[in-house]
């Protein structure tokens, strides 16, 4: 079989050669005996435009967005609801008329890990708090907009991007200064970490999980290490833990889905395949 005839889809950014994504949209590939391919495209910032437009002569049928393009794409095609929201996309697809789309999958990577690794988190929540105002706590807290959670403290470093949350998302969002970090968790039923704290060569995350309910749910972004600082007091703690590996690999079914036509499962096997890959790079 020729390249012309298998369904293709990339990574694209710059830098690309650090992404997971070929080899979960690989796995799912094969495990579906679809005839395509999934391939990391490094593109630099000039080229964007055209590259976008040469996609469909070379056989894409959509692509996912990384560093630093994931803004720049907004302008270059039709960003759905929930990418104007975020104000950045992921992920993009050709529609039917060849009109490029691009939509944010952070949001349902979030959801869908929180719903599959601690199933009923959102029954009854009425306290989360929110680490981090950067691009993956937007998608967190238009994720917990979504779901219809009262009261969402979000607590960042600079204050100032918090408050702009409470611009964008409504009166549900609660800006709280990293100072009174300690006093935000005060019955909380979630926790998630949407800030770079706890990653590998980073400070950690430094709070304490007494003040939180003892069926709080803590989701931590971070996925290197597989298990942060963050989760392992939770562990502690006893609370019900989602990582950000499995943040990853839900984001990802979204993509698959837009491109293939099917929704593929985040399998064990899936999961330790990245599980190995990480710990290999190490
Ligand atoms: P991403 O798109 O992955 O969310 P980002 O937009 O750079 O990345 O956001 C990183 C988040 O981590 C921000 O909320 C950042 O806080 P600021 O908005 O104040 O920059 C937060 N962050 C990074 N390093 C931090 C640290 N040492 N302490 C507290 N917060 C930190």
């Amino acid at each position: 079989m020729t390249d012309e005839k298998l369904r293709m889809a990339c990574v694209i950014g710059d830098p690309v050669a650090q992404s997971r994504s070929p080899l979960i949209h690989g796995y799912w590939l094969r495990k579906h005996g679809i005839a395509g391919d999934y391939r990391r495209e490094l593109v630099k910032g000039a080229d964007l435009k055209a590259f976008l437009a040469d996609m469909p002569r070379r056989g894409y049928v959509g692509c996912n967005v990384t560093m630093p393009h994931k803004l720049a794409v907004m302008a270059l095609s039709q960003p759905d609801a929930r990418a104007k929201a975020i104000g950045a996309a992921n992920a993009m697809w050709f529609d039917k008329a060849g009109v490029l789309r691009s939509t944010n999958t952070d949001v349902l990577g979030i959801l869908g890990n929180l719903d599959a690794a601690t199933p009923g988190w959102d029954k009854g929540l009425a306290d989360a708090v929110v680490f981090g105002a950067g691009g993956a706590g937007r998608a967190a807290v238009y994720g917990l907009v979504e779901r219809k959670i009262p009261r969402i403290r979000l607590v960042n470093r600079t204050l100032t991007k918090a408050e702009e949350f409470r611009q964008r998302f409504g009166p549900s969002v609660l800006p709280a200064a990293w100072e009174d970090r300690q006093r935000a968790l005060a019955g909380a039923g979630l926790v998630l970490n949407a800030t770079s704290c706890g990653m590998a060569g980073n400070p950690e995350l430094d709070i304490d999980l007494a003040p939180v309910r003892d069926d709080c749910v803590v989701n931590d972004i971070v996925y290197v290490p597989l298990v942060t600082g963050l989760l392992a007091k939770a562990e502690r703690r006893g609370l019900r833990i989602a990582d950000g590996l499995g943040m990853l690999l839900h984001q990802a079914v979204y993509g698959f889905e837009l491109w293939y036509g099917i929704r593929p499962a985040v399998t064990p096997e899936l999961r330790q395949i990245i599980v190995d890959e990480l710990l290999k790079k190490k």
